[in-house]
């Protein structure tokens, strides 16, 4: 039985105070810590590189994510290991030689995720699914935090769990936008198993540690 993890993503935290607020998710329980990796081109927006990841990667013990929302990741995929990335995750959509790429993440001994988009159907990793580690399946369009859960992915939640199941994997099926109190059960419903969630963490009322616990509890129930 896969562990439920919450996997907070620093693109709403507070970034004049990054190493506090990563501190706080990791006293809290979270799981992991996911950096959000855009490049203006893969995505409408421009966040971090490689040095705030080394920037978290000193900040706590958790394993950390680099979502590489970007073009041609292959291109920084080693500059991110040596930052201290746990697990680098890479686009479908943008990764032309997948398979290499994967083998490249494994070669610098680090987890390989793939991330589809809304629009990207789960049959498109039917020829990768075994070889990496977790399935990122969007639930937003990448790009901003605090976005509204797109619940027509659902569905595409539970083809990638049976497609795992079928080739008897075990692997991670993670979810990232619009995570919050009511769209997680949903999710881990579907399948899910990773939780990645920005804004109910870093950009609600409540502080750090009282949105996580709302976020457990919510999947609790
Ligand atoms: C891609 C971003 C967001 C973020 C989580 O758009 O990477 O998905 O991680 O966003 P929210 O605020 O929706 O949890």
């Amino acid at each position: 039985m896969l562990r439920i993890e919450i996997v907070p993503s620093i693109l709403s935290a507070d970034m004049t105070r990054l190493g506090e607020q990563v501190k706080e998710a990791e006293s809290a329980g979270a799981d992991r810590i996911q950096v959000d990796v855009m490049d203006g081109r893969f995505v409408p927006n421009i966040t971090f590189g490689p040095l705030v990841v080394q920037a978290v990667r000193r900040s706590i013990r958790l394993p950390i994510e680099a979502h590489l929302m970007i073009v041609e990741p292959e291109r920084y995929v080693a500059e991110f290991a040596s930052a201290g990335a746990d697990v680098i995750i890479v686009h479908q959509e943008v990764t032309l030689h997948l398979h290499r790429t994967v083998q490249q993440i494994h070669q610098l001994g680090k987890k390989a995720g793939v991330a589809i988009n809304p629009s990207t159907p789960a049959a498109t990793l039917e020829e990768i699914i075994g070889d990496i580690e977790s399935v990122l399946v969007m639930t937003v369009n990448p790009g901003f935090g605090g976005q509204a859960f797109i619940t027509e992915t659902l569905p595409k939640i539970t083809r990638v769990r049976e497609m795992m199941t079928q080739r008897g994997l075990d692997c991670d099926i993670e979810v990232d936008g619009g995570i919050g109190g009511t769209t997680a059960p949903l999710a881990v419903k579907a399948g899910a198993n990773l939780l990645v969630a920005g804004a109910s963490v870093f950009d609600s009322k409540a502080s750090v540690a009282e949105a996580i616990q709302h976020l457990r509890e919510s999947i609790r129930e």
